[in-house]
């Protein structure tokens, strides 16, 4: 057996190696509401307390390598004022936890709240007290709420009590749990093209003896201090005929039930609308419990970009304006620059002078359109290419359109050839 500790940020976490198995230890903060204080319609008072959180039994690749090795020494004497919780992870799994196992080599702070948890209409009577838990590891898509059923102990006159929650400690001083529900999300933010369709993941798992055979699926869209309900599915996981309920709020959103019974609760939307922009919120329940995860939903749609004018022929005295137009994009933020490139560079260079952009025009869809105007002074040197470059959140790279200065002599040169033949035919005609 190996034994190893990786700090992170003051983070520690430990694993316990052996078997393609190993324990992740993650520092948590307790959540508590405060007892006795603000009182009848104050406001919220949160007390927050340090615990740790020790995932036991995280399956680990057999080519996973954990360098940095010290060993982790459990409390020796088990402390009544620690919080100290161990699960099991084995059953039901946490999907994709060794991403925790990682969160230290890539440096990735992990975000971990406990809070107790009180199941719907439970009497609070059955001897178990329960754990909300949500892990998440900044810049991965790892997202997961737990619930947690503390395991009976058996009391003799040397268990210890934990001195804040009042629950009696295992041998080795910790609060001995299983994961009995979990709801996770390995996508926390989502953008998809306006018109286009999307699929909003969101699954859940619980206990090889199921808490209960009926399952119901919420998503709600909450944005700028709104809220409404998208869609909701209620169904049973024995799959009993006509078993199965949808309200569907969103015209073109959907879920299946047969997949909902496999544990996977994603929501497709069609016909993305810039409305549809926002947090989604995935709820499920099963029986008395329920947990949820958040998913950002951003909409966006590229610029069409191009000039007003096809070719640009230079006049000796007056400036001529080109403009560019920037069309039905979204969202709002489109940057347009304006470069010029003489025949005598190399390289295209920022014009000094910018144009003048036009007010921002809001469509109907919502998407944005934007111009902006170029004063071509008659100084420019003919050959040069005048490029309008736009770049948007949408475009991958930026988007250019550009046109080569015409000189004028070549218009007029024509233009005199011309006169002067016809001046010559007519003297010849009058001269005849
Ligand atoms: C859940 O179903 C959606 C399609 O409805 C699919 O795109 C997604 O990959 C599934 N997620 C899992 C975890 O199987």
């Amino acid at each position: 057996m190996m034994e190893i500790v990786v700090i992170l940020f003051g983070y520690l976490l430990t694993c316990v190696c052996a078997d393609g198995l190993a324990d992740v230890v993650l520092s948590c903060t307790l959540v508590e509401e405060g007892v006795g204080l603000g009182g009848m319609g104050g406001g919220a008072h949160f007390t927050r307390t340090p615990a740790t959180l020790v995932l036991r039994d995280v399956p680990v690749a057999s080519d996973e390598s954990l360098e940095t090795l010290t060993p982790f020494i459990p409390p020796s004497i088990p402390d009544s004022d620690a919080i100290l919780l161990e699960v099991k992870v084995s059953s039901p799994e946490i999907p994709n936890a060794h991403v925790l196992l990682h969160a230290d080599c890539n440096e990735q702070e992990v975000m971990c709240e406990i809070s107790r948890y009180s199941p719907h209409g439970s009497q609070e009577s059955s001897g178990s007290a329960y754990f909300m838990v949500s892990v998440s590891v900044e810049g991965v898509e790892f997202s997961t709420a737990l619930i947690l059923q503390t395991l009976v102990v058996e009391k003799d006159h040397s268990t210890l009590i934990q001195n804040q929650l009042g629950l009696p400690l295992s041998q080795s001083g910790t609060l001995l749990t299983e994961v009995i529900f979990l709801v996770y999300s390995h996508v926390k933010s989502v953008s998809a093209p306006l018109r286009g369709d999307v699929v909003l993941n969101c699954g859940f798992k619980q206990q090889e003896i199921p808490l209960a055979q009926e399952v119901a699926v919420e998503w709600r869209l909450q944005h700028r201090g709104q809220g409404w309900k998208v869609l909701e599915l209620k169904t049973r996981l024995d799959e009993a005929e006509g078993s199965t309920v949808v309200h569907e709020q969103r015209r073109g959103s959907s879920m299946d039930a047969q997949v909902v019974r496999e544990g996977n609760a994603s929501v497709t939307l069609t016909k993305l609308k810039v409305l549809d922009e926002g947090s989604y919120i995935c709820t499920v329940s099963i029986g008395l419990f329920h947990a949820q995860q958040v998913i950002q939903l951003q909409v966006n749609q590229p610029p069409h970009v191009s000039l007003s004018e096809e070719k640009l022929v230079l006049k000796t005295e007056s400036p001529q304006t080109l403009s560019c137009h920037c069309a039905n994009y979204y969202p709002l933020d489109a940057q347009m620059e304006w470069l010029s490139l003489s025949p005598a560079d190399t390289e295209p260079t920022v014009l000094p002078d910018q144009g003048s952009l036009s007010s921002h025009r809001q469509h109907g869809d919502g998407t944005y359109s934007l111009s902006s105007h170029l004063s071509v002074p008659s100084t420019v040197s003919p050959g040069t290419e005048i490029t309008c470059r736009v770049s948007h959140p949408a475009l991958d790279a930026p988007l250019s359109v550009s046109l080569v200065v015409e000189s004028p002599e070549q218009g007029s040169y024509w233009w005199i050839l011309g006169f002067l033949i016809i001046t010559l035919l007519f003297f010849y005609q009058v001269m005849r």
